[in-house]
């Protein structure tokens, strides 16, 4: 077989290892950390199901190299500890027995010490040390490090590097970007100091230098060192990327990668973390101007997850090595996907953010499209049914669609029925939204591996109780969604209102002055697009607060697209729609008429419930799964459709 993407699955040596292709697992920051700050029991799956995926790297974050001035609650390497050294050998053996590199992130937050805590009290509580003494954006206070605190990290990077290599670990990844310490050194926004590791462009790279030092000196020559630095910092008074090249020249020598991502922590999250509002390998362009000043491999990060893209970057000579975070997340299995050339097989990464919101909310991780993430030790991965059975799907949504591969990768005989002419369910209408694409493009990839299952898809043929008498299957999932709630205001029915699923289909109907009726996740998302495609937006919502249901990560970037593109109207209730646009209710109780030409109706969902009770007891195993049995996102549809299929 010819590889479709030969470069991207070209093998590279760094140091003395030999990495299998070109797509490396980027840290994601573990959360089973157990209480004296040791890697737990349910970590080495975590990482494991990345690196039985095909990765060539699997990174495990985030070690803090010297707890006394990093006092976050997060993972540590000790010989003190009981049992520390062995948890970390037990993620180095779970990544190096699938035949991916093990590497693990040394890390120090310093001014950002604590960022992780759930408990934010304890947060405002804690010491933060950084290059200089300042108060920060949020009004913490942080301490300038004395000389002998630099000694000590310093040291401390050396025997935290010893120590991984001791465990198993291949490759080191030290941390120098981010808006983290060596970051906050590397600063001239953060670093104030007039001693020697302030000042000139040699003073600031001083303690970098002296860190990577102490590392190489530990682990010796041949071990392979990547450096993760931000190629600019991307916010005023920060380093740009001319100040970018200068410290990779600068510290080439010591290392064996540079992996250049972006952006500083409070400054530029989502340059770090590009959404889906930005575009796919928005930070190349950094990582290719490096390149071309240094000698050392290079690595790029950021929104990639498109095979065909990636190989353009290595093929063009911008990056030799890509890296992924959530794209490997969403789909473990992207990099032996890319090396057996079923590309459309990928589960792409939505870019939703569910996976950086569950941390702060549940402390676990979570995946949107890929129901084992932060459950990946609780034996839920796919064995054979014993026994095959018959399997009847009612609904080719995402839920449906989900159920019905799991099932039919069990080895079950499945059918699914769809009574529309196409499969998707609700996501099919977030093809007419670029932004959303991907959400799309999950039921694309969805189809595609029911396909390579052989699961029958019926289309055009709704799933009726005499069905189920006549054949008799073993299980039934019901999976028949739900229906847009269309208030019964007058003038709803009238040709210049949309509803927001079939915007679509009706796109050309959609005049330049636009009202969108609701302001949840559907309706703030379909009101920035308008406003992208240059439309006047009013979005109206009755509630004080737009898109309550959104993720807290996900909210924030959102609403600064709705400021940006719509005018707000809250505390808003519809009245009526007229041939001038929405008449509403505002908070005095006044009525006022919103104007638009177009009214978009998205004020939510209802579940198909009369469907559900039809078919409820139509086989010995009955589950009701996503919005049917009760209206929610993605994340649920999937995660209930997989787990429906594992009980049968
Ligand atoms: C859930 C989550 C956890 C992360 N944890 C870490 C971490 O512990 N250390 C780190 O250096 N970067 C961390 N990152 C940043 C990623 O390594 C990566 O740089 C970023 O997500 C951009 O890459 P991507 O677009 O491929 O996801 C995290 C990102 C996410 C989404």
């Amino acid at each position: 077989m010819n590889p479709k993407y030969p470069h991207l699955c070209a093998p590279i040596t760094l140091g003395r290892v030999t990495f299998r292709n070109r797509m490396f697992a980027a840290p994601i920051g573990g959360t089973d950390i157990t209480a004296d700050c040791c890697v737990g029991p349910r970590t080495p799956a975590f990482y494991e199901l990345r690196a039985k995926g095909g990765a060539a790297s699997v990174t495990a974050s985030e070690l803090v190299v010297h707890p006394a001035t990093d006092a976050s609650h997060m993972f540590h390497l000790d010989l003190k500890t009981p049992g520390c050294l062995a948890s970390w050998t037990w993620v180095a053996d779970a990544i190096s027995r699938q035949g991916a590199v093990p590497s693990v992130e040394l890390s120090h937050s310093g001014q950002y010490a604590g960022t992780y805590l759930v408990d934010k009290d304890k947060k405002k509580g804690l010491s933060q040390y950084g290059p200089s003494d300042w108060v920060r954006p949020d009004g913490i206070s942080v301490k300038a490090l004395t000389l002998d605190q630099i000694d000590d990290i310093v040291k401390a990077y050396g025997e935290t590097a010893a120590l991984a290599k001791r465990a198993g670990f291949q490759m080191v990844m030290v941390h120098a970007g981010h808006g983290w310490l060596i970051n906050q050194f590397l600063s001239p926004a953060f670093n104030h100091r007039q001693d020697q590791y302030g000042g000139s462009f040699e003073n600031r790279i001083r303690f970098a230098r002296r860190v990577l030092q102490s590392v190489r000196d530990a682990v010796g020559s041949g071990f392979p060192i990547e450096l993760r630095m931000s190629g600019s910092e991307l916010f005023e008074g920060g380093y740009d990327l001319q100040g970018g090249v200068e410290i990779a020249k600068a510290l080439e020598d010591l290392v064996d990668l540079i992996h250049v991502s972006a952006g500083s922590y409070q400054f530029g999250f989502f340059d770090t973390h590009p959404s889906m509002f930005s575009d796919h390998g928005c930070n190349v362009y950094l990582a290719a101007e490096i390149k071309k000043h240094v000698k050392v491999p290079v690595a790029t990060i950021g929104g990639l997850n498109d095979p065909a893209q990636m190989e353009q970057i290595i093929a063009s000579g911008m990056a030799d090595v890509v890296e992924m975070g959530r794209a490997i997340l969403a789909d473990p299995e992207l990099p032996m996907k890319v090396m057996s050339n079923r590309d459309e097989e990928i589960v792409r990464c939505l870019r939703c953010f569910t996976c950086m919101a569950e941390r702060p909310t549940t402390g676990t991780r979570r995946c949107t499209v890929n129901p084992l993430i932060g459950r990946e030790c609780e034996g839920l991965e796919l064995v054979p049914a014993a026994k095959s059975k018959k399997v009847y799907v009612a609904g080719g949504g995402v839920a449906g669609m989900e159920a019905a591969l799991t099932a039919a990768r069990r080895g079950h005989q499945v059918t699914l029925f769809e009574k529309s002419d196409a499969l998707g369910g609700i996501l099919k209408s977030e093809q007419a939204i670029p932004f959303k694409y991907e959400m799309y493009q999950l039921s694309l990839s969805l189809a595609k591996m029911m396909e390579r299952e052989e699961v029958t898809v019926l289309l055009n043929t709704e799933l009726t109780p005499e069905i189920l008498e006549r054949e008799k299957p073993d299980a039934l999932i019901i999976a028949v969604g739900s229906t847009p709630i269309v208030p019964p205001l007058p003038g709803m029915d009238g040709d210049n209102v949309v509803i927001v699923n079939n915007y679509y289909l009706e796109k050309e109907r959609v005049k330049d002055q636009v009202v969108v009726l609701g302001g949840g996740l559907a309706g703030c998302e379909c009101a920035v697009h308008l406003g992208m495609e240059g439309k006047q937006v009013h979005l109206v919502e009755m509630r004080d607060a737009l898109a309550v249901d959104c993720n807290i990560r996900h909210r924030p970037i959102l609403m600064k697209q709705v400021d940006k593109y719509t005018t707000v109207h809250t505390n808003c209730q519809g009245l009526r729609v007229t041939a001038e646009g929405l008449v509403c209710r505002n908070a005095d109780g006044e009525e006022i008429l919103i104007p638009g030409q177009t009214v978009i109706c998205a004020v939510g969902q209802r579940p198909n419930r009369p469907q559900v009770d039809a078919l409820r007891f139509g086989a010995p195993f009955v589950r009701q799964i996503g919005d049917c049995a009760r209206v929610s996102n993605i994340t649920n549809a999937i995660y209930q459709g997989y787990h429906a299929a594992l009980s049968i």
